[in-house]
């Protein structure tokens, strides 16, 4: 390997710059150099070489500047597939779904599931309002329960002057909405925690929650001589509801005993939390997939749609048999996801994947990425109660493992014959169908 050739001058740098970091490591103040100065120390540090530095400076949709101003100690940028899933009808509009995800078989099960239910009108969906939740918590109390009701019974001006801090939010209809306080035991004794609920209109909201919560936090410890720790939203955003539900006739699905077999397959969820795991890791592909598109934080919607099904201790999917023996689906979760604001702009991808997509609000973004994680549910439980997950998603992964195998475009489809039918979907499974095609 070729030694990158301004490694001592950059260490001799970082030392210099070191004043506050006695060890002379290289990974001190890191994140003050510049992206290529990054490059050569990461270069030295794990033996990268020029084409591994050449990866990591590549053109791509996002410029290197850009993604050093929306995260820290950037080296380069990563790219992951950008596809689109057609068929999307929900409340009688045409959905062209951006995803952006990894895993094969995720998108053509979201675009079949979704073509699926055209036959009935498609996705029908509802949406509870923006409104997230600000916390603050409230230790060292003399007494929690008087500050609870002292709390409570200043709720109007706590409300009026929470409400100060959302000015910018007034034009687009959004401010405070509400505020309760509670006692809470926990295992350093009681506390109490006032929550601050916001219409944060067509932002994720994340920021201006948390900006406010600090600077409410004095008059809250002044209300009730309490000390305020944390000062954070919640990603469990009860207030924030998406919700999408849809029918599939009997005979898209395979007949009754089709029906039947996808329902005992929900059951199954509903009754056993590792499965439950399981079926909301499904749900999850296709909802953080838009997440990610849209330039969403995919964590917090994570986090909200686990917290959610943990609490209720069920699966955010109900599914029923109708009077005509049809399937009916409905989906029900917290969606914290925006259309202005955070790193979205930033990101010209992610205005791309807004472009596409076409929603005008968060609700009508969450609302249809709601409708996708039915969708995903509905075909994975209808593959996975069928014929088996593996066939659809198999085949899918085959052409992956088949290119990188080095199969030709002209060989693909042969192959990925050969792999399935040989039940080898792996690299000794490709080999062997080069081996069989080329020895031909
Ligand atoms: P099929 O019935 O053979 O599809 O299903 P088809 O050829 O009849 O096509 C129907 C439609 O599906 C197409 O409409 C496309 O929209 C779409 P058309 O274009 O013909 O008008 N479609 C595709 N889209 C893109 N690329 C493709 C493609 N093929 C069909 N190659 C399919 C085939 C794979 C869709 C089906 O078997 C399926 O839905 N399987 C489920 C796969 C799945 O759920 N994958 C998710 C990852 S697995 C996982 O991790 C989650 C899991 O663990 C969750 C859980 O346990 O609950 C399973």
């Amino acid at each position: 390997m070729r030694r990158p050739q301004f490694i001592s001058e950059v260490l001799n740098l970082a030392s210099a710059h070191s004043g506050s970091a006695p060890d002379n490591s290289i990974w001190s103040g890191f994140y003050k150099r510049t992206v290529s100065e990054r490059q050569k120390i990461l270069a030295q540090a794990r033996g990268l070489d020029e084409k591994d530095v050449a990866l990591l400076n590549k053109d791509g949709p996002l410029p290197l500047a850009t993604a050093e101003t929306i995260t820290e100690n950037v080296v380069g940028t990563f790219a992951l597939p950008f596809s689109v899933a057609p068929n999307f009808l929900v409340n009688g509009k045409e959905y062209v779904v951006p995803m952006v995800i990894e895993e094969p078989s995720v998108v053509a099960a979201a675009s079949n599931a979704a073509k699926l239910a055209r036959e009935k009108g498609g996705f029908k969906t509802e949406y509870s309002g923006s409104i997230m939740t600000g916390q603050i918590q409230l230790v060292k109390l003399q007494d929690a329960g008087a500050a609870v009701a002292k709390l409570n019974a200043d709720k109007a001006a706590l409300m009026t002057e929470a409400d100060t801090h959302f000015a910018n939010l007034k034009a687009f209809g959004g401010g405070v909405v509400g505020m309760q306080a509670r006692k809470l035991a926990s295992p350093r004794g009681q506390m109490v925690v006032v929550e601050f609920d916001v219409n944060v209109a067509d932002a994720m909201g994340a920021n201006m929650v948390n900006s406010a919560m600090e600077r409410l936090a004095p008059t809250v410890e002044k209300k009730t001589g309490g000390t305020a720790r944390l000062r954070i939203l919640t990603n469990l955003a009860i207030k924030r509801i998406a919700s999408a539900s849809a029918v599939w006739s009997k005979e898209s699905l395979g007949g009754e005993e089709a029906v039947e077999a996808i329902l005992d397959a929900w059951a199954f969820a509903m009754a056993d939390p590792f499965r439950r795991a399981t079926h909301h890791k499904g749900i999850m592909n296709g909802i953080d997939a838009v997440g990610v598109a849209t330039g969403n934080d995919w964590r917090a919607i994570e986090a909200g749609a686990h917290s959610y099904a943990a609490m209720k201790d069920a699966s955010i999917i109900t599914y029923s048999k109708n009077a005509d023996g049809d399937l009916e689906g409905k989906i029900v979760l917290p969606l914290a996801v925006g259309v202005v604001g955070g790193s979205m702009k930033a990101n010209p991808c992610a205005v791309l994947g807004q472009k596409i997509l076409g929603a005008k609000s968060s609700g009508e973004l969450a609302q249809v990425m709601a409708a996708v994680g039915l969708a995903q549910n509905l075909a994975a439980l209808k593959a996975l109660a069928g014929e088996g997950i593996q066939a659809g998603h198999m085949r899918l992964h085959a052409r992956h493992v088949a290119k990188t195998a080095g199969v030709s475009d002209a060989e693909l489809e042969r192959a990925v014959e050969f792999m399935i039918s040989s039940r080898q979907v792996n690299e000794a499974g490709a080999k062997a169908a080069l081996h069989k095609l080329r020895s031909k």
